[in-house]
């Protein structure tokens, strides 16, 4: 069966976030919210529940592991079902669990855009670093509209949907965003039609993003923040959800108007951040959500493509 699974649904930091004391965060320390702790940014896809694809490899990569026995075969001595890395972007929770990899017996497959690959070189020298350990073997994504498959899957086909945004505060080219520093994921299986689009980081609805939520039947879409200045509010940040990158849930131009709009017989948020008030399970911007028809992924989520 192919499937989708969410391995990590919280956005970077995690939930709760090691340092932070928000009302979420230390309700659900304390169990005195309705709640669920969630590991950080990632989903794995199978075609047969025996080898997988990670994408994103989220700093929680070992625990998410320990969470999927699927994932640890135990065919041999050494072994792992995931047989390729494809990552979103190069930000510390969608890249550093590349580290914890690095035992990998093999070189290990990644699948990223240029700008990606050339900040894991440079500003973040991930690869450098794993040259001394299991090596990366680098898969440039195209930009140009092509699907591709991962090896050994045969349905599961992939397409990079370039997203406006930025590279990662530690990039060279932070300053000078380029195309490809952010990408979503466009996930059809060519056996039932049945397609996804994944972007756990949407900064705006550009009008070929407008057409992804349009024609996917499930989107799995920037759950990030419910307000635009939900971390100033908090005096978290001096950063709104925009500034980080993230369109905020609420407003008359926020994702759940832009969801309203779409036919997706599913249309869950992914990448939450601990701040965001949709974690309590009996809040009203939960109960707002519902009421759109829209779900909260948590870890473990299933979805059969
Ligand atoms: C983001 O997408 O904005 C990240 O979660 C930030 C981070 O990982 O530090
Ligand atoms: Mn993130
Ligand atoms: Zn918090």
């Amino acid at each position: 069966m192919t499937i989708l699974r969410v391995l990590g649904s919280a956005a970077g930091g995690g939930f709760p976030q090691w340092n932070c004391n928000c009302a979420n965060c230390d309700g659900v320390r304390r169990g005195a919210i309705k709640a669920t702790a969630r590991t950080q940014s990632s989903i794995a896809l199978s075609e047969d529940g025996v080898h997988w694809l990670l994408v994103n490899a989220s700093p929680d990569v070992l625990t998410q592991i320990r969470a999927t026995p699927a994932l640890q075969p135990a065919r041999a001595a050494r072994d792992t079902g995931i047989v390729a890395v494809l990552v979103m972007d190069a930000q510390i929770d969608h890249v550093t669990g590349l580290l914890m990899l690095r035992e990998h017996r093999a070189a290990l497959p990644l699948y990223a855009t240029a700008p990606v690959l050339r900040d894991l070189a440079e500003g973040f020298p991930l690869s450098r670093i794993l040259s001394h350990y299991c090596t990366l073997e680098t898969h440039p994504l195209l930009l140009d509209g092509t699907p591709f498959t991962v090896p050994p899957f045969t349905a599961l086909t992939l397409q990079a949907i370039p997203l406006e945004s930025k590279p990662p505060p530690y990039s060279p080219n932070r300053a000078a965003p380029q195309r490809g520093d952010n990408i979503g994921l466009r996930i059809v299986n060519r056996a039932t039609g049945k397609r996804v689009f994944y972007a756990p980081g949407l900064a705006r609805i550009e009008p070929h993003v407008r057409a992804e939520l349009d024609q996917a039947d499930v989107v799995l879409v920037d759950g990030t923040f419910w307000r635009d200045d939900e971390m100033q509010r908090l005096g978290l940040s001096q950063k709104s959800a925009l500034d980080m990158g993230h369109l905020a849930q609420s407003g008359p131009n926020g994702m759940i108007a832009a969801l309203d709009e779409t036919r997706a017989a599913r249309k869950v948020l992914i990448h939450i951040n601990n701040t965001n008030p949709i974690l309590v399970e009996d809040s009203p911007e939960r109960e707002e959500l519902a009421a759109h028809g829209i779900e909260v992924a948590y870890d473990g989520m299933e979805i059969a493509l």
